[in-house]
């Protein structure tokens, strides 16, 4: 027999949307013509002042290890950009750079929350926080939003605070239902983790994707007590299309980054010299790569919600964040065609891609099912042709 694997692997499993994305990688090499809307990237290349830094820094052999926080030159430019893009005014000493926001949030977690603690998740929510959260020995409490618009349920999250509640991990705007969180509803946020001394783990990574003049708002900005209990999370992957770069960072005060560091010094050490340089420069450039793709994004989005909700028995809030929609396709399950029953989302996916050899990821990935994820980060035409597809496999359900 072989020797068995430890405990905690009965408890934790991988990112279903990295298995997918696996998945339809080798359906693609077998030639079929999927429209991949399970993507977690923006379909924009890095741009090019970005990428000349990286190989710039290449060239002037900029590729040795670094502070595991990373470079002053960077960490300076994140401090610079918290306050002025944020509001949040930060030292050099409480901001530390990660192997991308991933890292940053695990290392969060790890540092602030451990055994007997509970951590509130609104849900749906992003597939890795859950596990990061049972990695770190804390207990997960599931928290849905409101069904209508996703927004959070402030009146539940306040019912789910027990003296055991250590931290909430809030994503705004969100994956994977594109909402952004309101000022009101994070300023009553903010009020209970004072009232009730938790953390909170601010994931911005998707701030500047937002549209439909709704604004972000980071919660870290409202008072110095709120600051002191607040992890802001950001990275470069979706504003700066950067996510192989593998580059991001968190701000909080300096035990707390401490803490990460120590976590990091031991597991990874600092991200790549290379991207670090590439993550100064997408700070200090000009920023119209970005308004360029916000801008197709907005159209995309409008594109799509329209499309989905003219499709029967389909219903999709429009958000206004992200570049991802959560439309509830409940009256779609318990449908039949020919021999297959359609029970639950994860069947609906798997019928989409089978039949409509599209890739989308069902809700049960995001703790809510019922529903399904569609990334628009695709061509205009890519989305047309799986819009049409979609209406057609589900007009065949009965
Ligand atoms: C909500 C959320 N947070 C964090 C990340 C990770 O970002 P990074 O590439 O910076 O690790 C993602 C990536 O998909 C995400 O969707």
């Amino acid at each position: 027999m072989a020797t068995t694997l430890a405990e905690r692997m009965n408890h934790f499993s991988g990112s279903p949307t990295s298995a997918l994305i696996a998945t339809v990688a080798e359906l693609k090499r077998q030639g079929k013509n999927i429209i991949s809307l399970n993507v977690g990237e923006p379909d924009f290349g890095t741009p090019d002042y970005i990428k000349v830094a990286g190989i710039k820094a290449i060239a002037e052999n900029f590729t040795k290890y670094t502070p595991g926080n990373g470079i002053l030159e960077l960490r300076q430019e994140i401090v610079k950009k918290l306050k002025e893009d944020n509001g949040v005014e930060y030292a050099l000493n409480e901001v530390t750079t990660a192997v991308g926001a991933k890292q940053a949030i695990a290392s969060s977690l790890m540092v602030i929350a451990g055994p007997g603690d509970e951590v509130l998740l609104p849900i749906p929510c992003w597939v890795s926080y859950t596990e990061m959260i049972r990695l770190a020995g804390a207990e997960p409490v599931f928290v849905p939003v409101r069904s209508d618009n996703y927004e959070l349920d402030m009146d539940a999250i306040e019912k789910a605070i027990t003296p055991k509640t250590k931290a909430i991990v809030i994503c705004t705007p969100n994956n994977p239902t594109g909402a952004v969180y309101s000022e009101k509803d994070l300023r009553r946020l903010a009020e209970l983790a004072v009232e009730h001394d938790f953390f909170i783990v601010a994931d911005e990574i998707y701030e500047k994707l937002v549209y439909d003049g709704a604004k972000h708002f980071s919660v870290a900005s409202i008072s110095r007590e709120v600051r002191d209990r607040t992890i802001t999370v950001n990275g470069f992957s979706k504003a700066y299309a950067m996510t192989g770069w593998r580059i991001g960072y968190a701000a909080a005060r300096p035990d707390v980054i401490k803490g990460i560091m120590a976590v990091q010094s031991q597991t990874t050490s600092a991200t790549s010299a290379i991207s670090q340089k590439a993550a100064a420069a997408a700070l200090q450039g000009p920023q119209y790569d970005l308004h360029d793709m916000v801008a197709e994004f907005k159209k995309r989005k409008d594109y799509v919600v329209g499309r989905l909700n003219a499709i029967p028995g389909i219903t999709c809030p429009n958000v206004k964040g992200a570049f991802y929609v959560y439309p509830d396709v409940g009256p779609y399950l318990g449908k039949h065609v020919g021999e297959r029953t359609i029970e639950t989302a994860v069947d609906l996916c798997q019928y989409l891609l089978d039949e409509a050899l599209i890739s989308t990821v069902p809700g049960e990935a995001y703790n809510v099912p019922g529903k399904i994820r569609i990334s628009y980060s695709n061509s205009m035409e890519n989305l047309k042709e799986a819009l049409d597809r979609m209406e057609k496999a589900l007009s065949a359900l009965e």
